[in-house]
């Protein structure tokens, strides 16, 4: 129990456990109680249903003050990138704090310009593969940037322009080649990866660009990958960038905007861990450096750092069976809810809504859905207090695609979501029905 309770310690106010006192004095404490800000997660399971996903407004919000404030000395605007999180709620949260959005297709612009359509003056529009019709609405929209990844889809940008008579506001993705030490499949940066325009070539590219009458240049953006926990990798992509920037300032291009992309990783295991504010500050000071001297405006597209650890998505237990030595505790959330444990093997912590003071009983477990498939796992081989049917459970770190990268497989609804908000709980989003997962089809008679 101690390391649970020191975990909890070490995280941000979002997910904390509580004492339960019972007896007339109240002296001793039987239980703690896992809460999200100041809420007990118990209740919100008894009022919502499980499987459930919990957001901590106050975490979101103390991470995004931490991001701003590490950049503080310089002119920016952090954009954060929609896909971690697309729901309205949380959306309107960041847009409410003056942030501006990274977009990666016509789907997510339009989530965001319908929680605000002034935000789109600080909207990067992303992606290898915008297809017209969304560079139509982006164009629009009057987004800020687009980030443009290949000469063709730089030609594809011009039509539309032309078409609009809008001039496209434009920085080039220049794809670095920095190995950034990540899962390889969402390792960005290198130079057989479809992402951006190998450096060496955006020089041609963008004097090609600035004799376009539709387009203007005005930047240049990077990203190399994602939950990238070292920053030496930022550091030496900026490197690169800032070279470039001198080269095509050298050139007379205005280069206003450098898009230093997200990717700052986040700590989904270590229990001992420096603050977000420090965290934040060390990724700062890397990407700063190498940047000094240069007059620009600095974009960054945090997504999981900003709301990874404000999330977590609560499952009860139904079953326990043992197969053989081993023992499976099988849960009512499933890969179609949660798919980073099956897709990149990745390790999300999971803790009890409650744990009894005297019972501090371990064992080694198989978190596992109810989907067919033996990927449809939570944790395996994991030491947790032993649980029983009905207990539930949060796993913790998942408000960055978590929801965003939910399914309907096994034809299972998608959960509902609540962002809690220091003693209140507001349904940002409510549990899916049969009927919204069969309207799209065709009806039989
Ligand atoms: N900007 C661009 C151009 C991106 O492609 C991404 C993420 C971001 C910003 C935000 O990166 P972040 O700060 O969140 O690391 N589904 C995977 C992560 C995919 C990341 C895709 N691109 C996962 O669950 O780990």
């Amino acid at each position: 129990m101690t390391s649970i309770a020191s975990r909890s310690e070490g995280r941000p106010p979002g997910f904390s456990y509580r004492e339960i006192h019972k007896g007339f004095l109240r002296r001793r404490p039987v239980a703690v109680s896992l809460q999200c800000d100041d809420i007990p997660l118990e209740r919100l399971a008894e009022r919502y249903g499980t499987p459930l996903y919990v957001y901590s407004a106050s975490t979101i919000r103390e991470r995004m003050r931490s991001f701003e404030h590490a950049f503080r000395k310089v002119p920016h605007t952090v954009c954060y990138s929609v896909k971690a999180n697309s729901s309205l709620g949380i959306l309107r949260l960041l847009a409410a704090m003056g942030c501006g959005f990274d977009v990666v297709s016509g789907g997510e612009l339009e989530r965001v310009l319908r929680v605000d359509r002034r935000t789109a003056k600080r909207v990067v529009f992303s992606g290898v593969g915008k297809t017209a019709e969304e560079m139509q609405a982006a164009l629009k929209a009057g987004v800020l940037l687009f980030n443009v990844e290949s000469e063709a889809e730089l030609w594809r940008l011009a039509e539309c322009a032309a078409r609009t008579r809008e001039k496209a506001r434009i920085a080039l993705r220049v794809n670095p080649d920095v190995p950034a030490n990540t899962h390889p499949y969402i390792s960005t940066g290198l130079h057989q990866h479809k992402f951006g325009i190998p450096i060496a070539e955006a020089r041609k590219l963008y004097a090609q660009a600035s004799g376009t009458r539709y387009l203007r240049v005005e930047g240049v953006s990077v990203h190399i990958g994602s939950q990238i926990t070292d920053v030496q990798p930022f550091g030496l992509a900026m490197e690169r960038v800032a070279e470039l920037v001198r080269a095509l300032q050298a050139d007379r291009h205005r280069i206003q905007y450098v898009d230093a992309g997200g990717g700052l990783g986040i700590a989904y295991q270590e229990q001992e861990q420096p603050s977000f504010a420090e965290q934040a500050a060390e990724y700062a000071s890397a990407l700063l450096g190498p940047l000094r001297g240069l007059k620009v405006h600095l974009l960054l597209e945090p997504g999981r750092a900003i709301v990874g650890p404000a999330g977590a998505l609560l499952t009860r237990v139904l079953y326990r069976k043992m197969n053989g030595a081993k023992q499976f505790v099988v849960v009512d959330a499933a890969m179609n809810d949660l798919v980073r444990p099956s897709l990149y093997n990745a390790y999300h912590e999971i803790i009890p809504a409650r744990l009894d003071i005297n019972a501090s009983r371990h064992e080694t477990v198989d978190v596992v859905g109810p989907i067919c498939e033996t990927g449809d796992f939570f944790a395996r081989d994991r030491e947790l207090p032993v649980t029983d049917e009905g207990d539930l459970l949060a796993i913790l770190d998942a408000g960055a695609y978590g929801m965003a990268l939910t399914s309907n497989y096994n034809t299972r609804h998608r959960p509902p979501e609540v962002l809690v908000d220091g003693k209140s709980a507001k349904l940002i989003r409510r549990r899916e029905t049969i009927d919204d997962l069969l309207r799209p089809e065709i009806k039989l008679r």
